[in-house]
């Protein structure tokens, strides 16, 4: 059986791929949020998926809580097959908009986006180690492709270049011996996030990506994917 642990997964894309597993058979979905009390989906799944769902407390921003989330896992499952680093967030005007732009708010977006994935996956690491196959997943944006042209959304695009880079970097570090890492773009999804005029709906992105990830391989370490499986500039 399969164990994954997914980051912001009480809504969005997140919770579309904490479905699409459930819907899949054999795997054990470790699925985290901020707010497990509020997370209302997410808990009448846990009940109608008994044992295949935990839901699990884990804001990406505080490391306490990464740790309460990691020890959780390895004492139900003692190993992890794919950590998918799905959590994000846009940002406010303040994060965005040339002539808007505050520091903090900038900063607070490459803390969520792309310094919390990488210390999550560090909490991770010797967990992963202990799979046949284990898988980490940042999900970032083709928004942080150098190769995209556009202005605007400045926290976003660098807070996704930096994830890109943190992918690539643990892709090749000696410390993250054979655990498979890649970045891929979820598409332009129908979610608060991606706003009603999205192209794709969060279960059509999220079965895309189920299959990306399920069918990753060493050969696949260090690359940038989009969800129908073709590859993106960096
Ligand atoms: N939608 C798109 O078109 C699109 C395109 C490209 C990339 N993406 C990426 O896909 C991922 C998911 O996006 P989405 O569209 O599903 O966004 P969303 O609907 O806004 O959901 C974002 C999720 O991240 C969680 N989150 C935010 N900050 C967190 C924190 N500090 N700790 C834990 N969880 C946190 C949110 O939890 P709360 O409910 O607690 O806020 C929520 O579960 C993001 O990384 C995003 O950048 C999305």
């Amino acid at each position: 059986m399969q164990n994954i642990l997914i980051t912001g997964a009480n809504r969005g894309i997140g919770l579309a791929l904490t479905k699409e597993y459930l819907s899949q058979g054999d795997c054990r979905v470790f699925a985290s949020c901020r707010n497990p009390a509020g997370a209302a989906e997410l808990n009448e799944l846990a009940e109608s998926h008994a044992g295949r769902l935990l839901v699990l407390q884990l804001d990406v921003n505080d490391e306490a809580s990464i740790k309460r989330a990691v020890d959780a896992v390895s004492a139900e499952a003692g190993s992890l097959d794919a950590l998918i680093n799905n959590a994000g967030i846009s940002g406010s005007d303040g994060a965005r908009n040339m002539g808007q732009l505050i520091a903090a708010e900038v900063a607070s977006v490459i803390t969520t986006n792309a310094v919390a994935p990488l210390i999550v996956t560090q909490a991770c690491r010797e967990l992963l180690q202990k799979s046949d196959n284990p898988r980490v997943v940042m999900i970032s944006s083709g928004l942080g492709s150098l190769a995209r042209t556009g202005g605007n959304a400045y926290a976003y695009r660098m807070s996704k270049a930096a994830m890109n880079m943190a992918a690539r970097a643990l892709a090749f570090d000696g410390a993250m011996a054979g655990i498979t890492t890649v970045t891929v773009a979820p598409g332009w999804v129908k979610t608060d996030m991606g706003g009603p005029n999205a192209v794709l709906q969060p279960e059509e992105s999220a079965s895309g990506l189920l299959t990306l990830i399920d069918g990753l391989s060493s050969g696949d370490n260090g690359n940038f994917f989009r969800f129908d499986g073709s590859q993106l500039p960096w």
